[in-house]
């Protein structure tokens, strides 16, 4: 079973944002998976960068979006977006350690920024792309 399940509540209405929010969210169920079985730090690793790789590539995706619209709310969205990668950024710190072990209040809270962030900032700037 998935630790964040991809059900229609997240979907926002926006094809591409939304295959990628459910790769986001696939992301963190591997990570998760990685973790809670005990798999290699050499595995938890190679997840963590797909993940920050991807996070990035989301990010400036989205942006390059919000520039195109002359979005209002750019600056604080992003500003959002360099939130969650200063956080990929401790989970990176801590499985750096010789253990792997991203404790469980990083791992909280990266996961409840993004479910956040989608349903309320990604949702407010989807919105304003469909107008
Ligand atoms: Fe989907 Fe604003 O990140």
């Amino acid at each position: 079973m998935s630790f964040i399940a991809w059900d229609g509540s997240l979907a926002i209405g926006h094809k591409v944002i939304d295959a990628q929010h459910e790769s986001l969210v696939g992301l963190i169920n591997r990570l998760h998976t990685a973790q809670s079985q005990g798999k290699a730090q050499q595995e938890i690793k190679l997840v963590l960068m797909e993940l920050y790789k991807y996070t990035l590539f989301h990010f400036n995706e989205e942006e390059a979006l919000m520039r195109g619209a002359d979005y209002a709310f750019y600056a604080g969205h992003r500003a959002e977006h360099e939130k969650f990668i200063c956080a990929l950024d401790v989970l990176a710190e801590e499985a750096k350690a010789e253990d792997s072990h991203v404790s469980s209040e990083t791992f909280t809270w990266l996961v409840g920024w993004l479910l956040d962030h989608i349903s309320a900032v990604d949702r407010k700037l989807v919105a304003c792309l469909q107008k």
